[in-house]
């Protein structure tokens, strides 16, 4: 029978990979929440008008790689390409405009692109996101730019370089597009077709296109930066004076587009070097112009998103460490039914205090069971056949230590356990203190 895998570009994130992603999830909920972030969640899918009226109908996102489903006698509907749009939408739709700004909220999410595969390039990839509504102070570029690398920090990622740049307004804009239109119509025949057509709706979108000879003639294209008006290039310089007053180091990258349209002003990225070609760890920018476009009212707002995936490489390629994977405290195996029964009891004692406890649930020996133990790496194993019922005592093993004692299993048990895995837990420090005590 042929086996159904899963699609490509898709990954199965097993159980003994959760650890890493919790590691980022926890952090990332601490940080954001430190800065004064709070959760939002939002549909997977939206409708697909959402997407073209956000992230722009020339893009490679919109014209490329989004998943659009319809279902019978309902609207057209894609799965979410990135989770700026839905969120505004939300925003938006629930109010929030109405609320005390700057409004902030961050999300874990999944999002699904239809890309050409490769390491880093997935099709249904996860991120971690934040958006603040409201303020068009560049003091709020440089606090969301400040909480993207705090967190970097935290999960321990290093060597990642913030890149800058700035893409102006709508009215620096108008003069930029000629200067592209002029450029690249020079040279239109070598375009690739997507690119021809962008060429009159939207010159900016070139600069961004995977096209091997796109990207080779876009090689030497005019900047934005050289185009901006004043009150963008006062944005800038007050971005940079603050990331200098914050002590975050950057480089202007004037080459910085970003691939979505909705981005005014300050864009920028994270980049790692050791995760290969799709380094970039992070994207973000302000978009101003968005809520208007969705809404009507003219409201500013910036953010980013991180890919978990990419963190997760570079996490691993940097070895940093992750949060531990929680073990088993205590197996308890038994011989008889008896004894099963007393196991299920204590293990609801000691689970009803906080431990991680696991009993037999296979009917298996004693020797298969203390395997088993061996396997999930367990702590303790307490072993209850017909004598320790009849003594109400039983032997208590360390499994790292291979010592055994005796433990009683009347009320005392869960207390006699807590301070036997409390001793076993804090060893090696009690170890260093008395080898400090010693010393002094
Ligand atoms: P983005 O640059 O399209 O921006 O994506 C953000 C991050 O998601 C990227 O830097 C990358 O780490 C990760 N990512 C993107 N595509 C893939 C993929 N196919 N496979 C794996 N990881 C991927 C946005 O999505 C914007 N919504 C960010 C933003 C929020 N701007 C303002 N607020």
């Amino acid at each position: 029978m042929a086996m159904i895998q899963r699609p490509k570009g898709t990954a199965d994130m097993l159980p003994a990979q959760a650890y890493k992603w919790h590691t980022i999830e926890k952090l990332a909920s601490e940080t954001a929440e430190q800065y004064g972030f709070r959760e939002i969640r939002v549909p997977a899918f939206e409708e697909t008008g959402l997407f073209l009226r956000s992230v722009g109908e020339t893009t490679d996102v919109v014209q490329k790689e989004m998943y659009t489903v319809t279902a019978t006698g309902d609207s057209e509907f894609t799965l979410r390409p990135e989770g700026t749009a839905g969120v505004m939408r939300a925003v938006i739709e629930n109010g929030l405009l109405n609320e005390a700004f700057p409004q902030k909220v961050y999300y874990l999410i999944n999002c699904f692109r239809h890309e050409n595969v490769q390491k880093g390039r997935l099709r249904e990839f996860h991120q971690f996101g934040c958006e603040m509504v409201g303020s068009a102070d560049a003091k709020a570029d440089a606090d969301v730019i400040s909480m993207a690398k705090s967190f970097m920090d935290r999960i321990g990622l290093r060597d990642i370089e913030l890149n800058i740049n700035s893409i102006g307004c709508p009215t620096c804009r108008a003069k930029y597009q000629q200067a592209l239109r002029d450029y690249f119509g020079a040279r239109r025949d070598e375009l690739c077709d997507t690119c021809k057509e962008r060429l009159e709706k939207n010159p900016m979108r070139l600069l961004d296109c995977k096209s091997p000879i796109c990207k080779e003639i876009g090689k030497n294209a005019p900047l934005i930066i050289d185009y901006l008006c004043d009150e963008c290039s006062d944005h800038f310089e007050k971005l940079k004076k603050y990331l200098g007053l914050m002590g975050i180091d950057f480089v202007v990258n004037p080459k910085i587009v970003r691939g979505l349209d909705y981005y005014t002003r300050t864009v920028f990225e994270f980049i790692s070097k050791d995760i290969g070609a799709q380094g970039t760890v992070c994207g973000g920018g302000r978009y101003d112009g968005l809520i208007e476009e969705l809404s009507g009212k003219a409201v500013p707002a910036l953010g980013f998103a991180m890919g978990i995936e990419r963190l997760i490489l570079t996490m691993e390629a940097q070895n940093c460490d992750f949060m531990e994977e929680k073990t088993c405290d205590l197996y308890i195996a038994s011989m008889g039914d008896e004894a099963v029964d007393k196991s299920m009891e204590l293990a609801m004692k000691l689970r009803d205090e906080g431990f991680f406890v696991e009993y037999d649930l296979m009917g298996r020996g004693i020797k298969p069971q203390m395997k088993y133990a061996g396997k999930i790496g367990a702590k303790f194993v307490l072993v209850i056949g017909s004598s320790e019922l009849e003594t109400g005592c039983a032997k208590l093993k360390n499994m790292a230590s291979g010592e055994q004692a005796d433990i009683k299993l009347d009320d005392s048990f869960v207390d006699n356990f807590s301070n036997a895995l409390m001793a076993e837990m804090f060893k090696d420090i009690d170890g260093e203190m008395a080898a400090l005590l010693g010393k002094e």
